[in-house]
């Protein structure tokens, strides 16, 4: 049941504050300026022991793990990256018994992910689940986890689960950043900034009109850039991940630093980009780099806090926390790739080539 939208992707795009509101709901605690998660299965003391933390998955959810290890990185300072779970699995890595492990998946059925897990557990790691099905495969090998409640998505490309996914992120990296040492003042900070989140995704989801008229006019482009510095990378990265499994436009994202180390030579009118223009300490990086592009007669749309001089269009979104910001970015591009597919008359919810889960290898 599609429920008034002609498309499993539109109506799950549309149900993100629903969501969000659900991932939320009974975890915050007020008095402690922190977050309950019933079945992470880690006491203070062990919480207090983790030197590291890894995040594994693939696709979209591997994305979410980068958005959830800067989270973790910022909010918990514990130094946390992200890898594809394949990867990692082929790679012989170093298990080591002083690192969180932790395994996002939205089926909770990707079966390298579930290798990576089977085989970390069989090392005797601590491997905790970020999953959206209850009872998948993944959440019952986990040592404990977080269900990110985003509900049934029926889509072959993920949205509200990967929104969901990064909220999740956010409580787990609160919950262990008011354990170690992050402060009262601090947490409240950031519960503030999750409560604000369900209203400002209403409010960019109201800009649709808007997206879908930019949308039409860059459907022509052959290849698209997509930028963004620190915490707008991985945004970058799930925005050009999007438009090109629904539209089958070619993609690249990259961080905007490296521009100048090589991908700048693809500048050209034809070649748009996409930058992701966060109002905080990285801003006058940020527009540096729209300059670079602008300087070779490239297109630009921003997403942005604020209007941008530079680029021919800018997508205003609501700001929040800057840890937080990243959340809100990927929503307005959730849209553009939507109406881009849509205006090229692709199958949105069931592209060529791809399948809900990968349970094969
Ligand atoms: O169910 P999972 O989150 O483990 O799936 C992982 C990827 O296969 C998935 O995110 C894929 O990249 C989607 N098609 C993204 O839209």
């Amino acid at each position: 049941d599609m429920g008034g939208h002609d498309t499993y992707m539109h109506k799950e795009i549309s149900e993100q504050p629903d969501a969000v509101d659900r991932v939320l709901r009974g975890r915050i605690d007020d008095r402690f300026n922190t977050v309950h998660l019933g079945g992470l299965n880690l006491d203070a003391r062990e919480a207090r022991g983790i030197r590291r933390v890894k995040i594994l998955g693939c696709g979209t959810s591997y994305h979410a793990g980068l958005i959830g290890a800067g989270l973790i990185e910022s909010l918990a300072r514990i130094p946390a990256d992200a890898e594809p779970a394949s990867e990692f699995r082929y790679r012989n890595p170093v298990v080591d018994p002083d690192t969180l492990y932790i395994a996002v998946s939205q089926s909770g059925e990707t079966y390298d992910v579930l290798a990576a897990v089977q085989e970390l557990k069989r090392k005797g790691a601590r491997v905790l689940g970020v999953v959206n099905v209850v009872g998948s495969a993944i959440a019952r090998e986990a040592d404990g986890g977080t269900y990110v409640h985003a509900g049934p998505e029926v889509c072959v490309v993920s949205t509200k689960c990967f929104t969901n996914t990064v909220v999740a992120f956010a409580l787990l990296a609160l919950h262990l950043g008011r354990i170690r040492d992050l402060s009262v003042a601090e947490g409240k900070r950031i519960i503030e900034g999750l409560r604000k989140l369900p209203a400002q995704i209403s409010e960019i989801l109201e800009s649709e009109d808007e997206i879908k008229k930019l949308a039409e006019q860059y459907a022509d482009a052959k290849s698209m850039m997509f930028i963004g510095r620190v915490r707008g990378y991985p945004v970058a990265l799930e925005a050009s991940l999007k438009l090109k499994e629904i539209s089958y436009i070619h993609a690249e994202a990259y961080p905007a630093s490296e521009l100048k180390h090589g991908p700048l030579a693809l500048i050209e009118p034809a070649l748009p980009t996409v930058a992701i223009v966060p109002d905080d300490e990285l801003l006058e990086k940020n527009r540096a780099a729209l300059e670079e592009i602008k300087a070779r007669s490239g297109r630009i749309l921003a997403v942005a806090h604020r209007e941008q001089e530079k680029a021919d269009h800018t997508i205003v979104v609501p700001k929040n926390e800057d840890e937080l910001d990243p959340i809100l970015m990927g929503i307005p591009l959730q849209l553009l790739a939507y109406h881009t597919a849509l205006a090229l008359g692709r199958d949105i919810d069931k592209p060529r080539n791809l399948a809900k889960s990968v349970t094969v290898e």
